[in-house]
């Protein structure tokens, strides 16, 4: 028999022990701790006599029944409900998770089972959350997965874009060169073409003017031979087969002096010369070509004054520039040459009071072949202009001109003298 104070020692530890302990027999609690009122909610008093199954929500209870009875068949401490989570249910009907260990006592010569309860609801939260935190964790792991292959893909994806965007680059280049070297074939063969143009044409111009020089001579001496019987008829049709073969022969001329500029084949050498004499013979040479009633007039400023340059390259800009003024004048108006040295330059104007040039077209004057709108009627090729501004190159010379159209035209020769070279 145990003595009073092992009953107080005993006493003490089940009413301070925080689980719940319940002395069942035979599915009835016999006794119960105070923390089985904490975990349960039924007082004491009210535990007692309880059946153990009232402890457990209404599903569990016939199937825990049969397990009690068997374990009381055969009693012995373990672990209840290994394998599964027990559910316990407040006198409130709440249910919550617990843990049972069952034991075994002999009470007085009767075998009791004695189940010790702890609820687990604290530890199955923090679990929980430890399960919620680890799927997180696996979700969040799974997302950054996503992301890099999503980042992966695009950058696959752009370094895709920028192979093609290379190769198309390159093949861009290969076309674009292949166009150049096709341009360059091309360009090539046109000079070639072009060369062989010119070379025709001046070996045409060349050959040309022996004929027409024969024609010339013949046709002259046809006039000293003539009858009387419709002699002005017969010279005036002499007159105009010479003029036409000279406006043939100048012509060619032209052809020639344009295929030796070209070719770079002419060069200029100065030579001092009497300026004011020079022009005055070249007048008298001019006045024959013109109209009637038509006066050359020079105003010379600086008469006796010499002049560096090569006098031949400077005819020919005259001679080109002085048969425009006539060809552009009318009968009987004037045509004037002015001219003045000012130190190493020599100034060259000149004017006629002609039919002008149009605004339009007096920024083409110096193209090849271009003739303005107004001289349609007037015979011409429209190289004059162009071979002069090629002569002036060679002797250090610019020109300018002012036109109104109806009103006539003034060509402005600016000429550096030769003597440095
Ligand atoms: N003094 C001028 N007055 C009016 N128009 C002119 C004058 N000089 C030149 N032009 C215009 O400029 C054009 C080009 O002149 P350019 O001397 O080059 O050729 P062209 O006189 O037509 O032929 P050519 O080759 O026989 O000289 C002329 O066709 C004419 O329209
Ligand atoms: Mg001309």
């Amino acid at each position: 028999m145990q003595n009073r104070t092992d009953i107080n020692i005993y006493q003490s530890i089940f009413n301070s022990c925080v689980e719940g302990i319940l002395l069942v027999k035979n599915g009835e609690i016999v006794l119960v701790n105070p923390s089985s009122e904490i975990l349960f909610g039924y007082k004491v008093d009210q535990l007692i006599g309880m059946r153990v199954e009232d402890l457990m929500p209404n599903a569990n209870r016939k199937s825990h029944e049969k397990l009690r009875t068997n374990y009381e068949k055969k009693p012995e401490p373990r672990q209840m409900g290994v394998g599964r989570d027990l559910i316990a249910q407040k006198k409130d009907g709440t249910t919550f998770p617990v843990e049972i260990s069952l034991n075994v006592a002999d009470m007085g010569g009767e075998t009791m089972t004695i189940a010790y309860i702890t609820d687990i609801s604290m530890r199955k939260k923090a679990e929980l959350e430890l399960q919620r935190s680890e799927e997180q964790l696996i979700n969040y792991a799974a997302e950054l997965e996503q992301r890099v292959k999503d980042r992966t893909k695009k950058l696959n994806e752009a370094i895709d874009g920028l192979q093609k965007s290379n190769s198309d680059l390159e093949l861009q280049i290969t076309e674009r060169i292949k166009a150049e070297n096709e341009a360059r074939i091309a360009l090539e063969r046109e000079k070639e073409l072009n060369e062989l143009k010119t070379r025709f044409v001046s070996m045409a111009s060349h050959e040309f003017r022996t004929p027409l020089s024969a024609v010339l001579s013949s046709v002259s001496l046809i006039g000293k031979y003539i009858s009387d019987e419709n002699r002005d008829k017969k010279l005036k049709h002499i007159n105009r087969i010479k003029s036409s073969v000279g406006e043939l022969t100048g012509i060619l001329n032209d052809f020639l002096s344009m295929d030796r500029l070209d070719a770079g084949k002419l060069s200029a050498s100065g030579k001092q010369i009497l300026i004011c004499d020079f022009l005055h013979e070249l007048k008298e040479e001019m006045q024959e070509l013109t109209k009637k009633d038509q006066v050359l007039e020079l105003k010379c400023a600086t008469p006796g004054v010499s002049f560096n340059t090569d006098p031949q390259i400077l005819k020919q800009i005259l001679v080109n520039l002085m048969s425009n003024a006539i060809k552009y004048s009318p009968p009987g108006e004037k045509v004037v040459l002015d001219v003045i040295i000012k130190d190493d330059l020599l100034i060259i104007k000149v004017i006629d009071k002609g039919m002008g040039i149009p605004k339009a077209d007096q920024k083409h004057l110096f193209d090849k072949f271009f003739r303005a709108n107004n001289a349609s009627h007037i015979q011409g090729t429209g190289l004059g202009l162009n071979i002069v501004k090629k002569y002036l190159e060679l002797i250090n010379g610019t020109i300018t001109f002012k036109s109104t159209e109806g009103s006539g035209s003034t060509f402005i020769l600016n000429l550096k003298s030769m003597n440095d070279e």
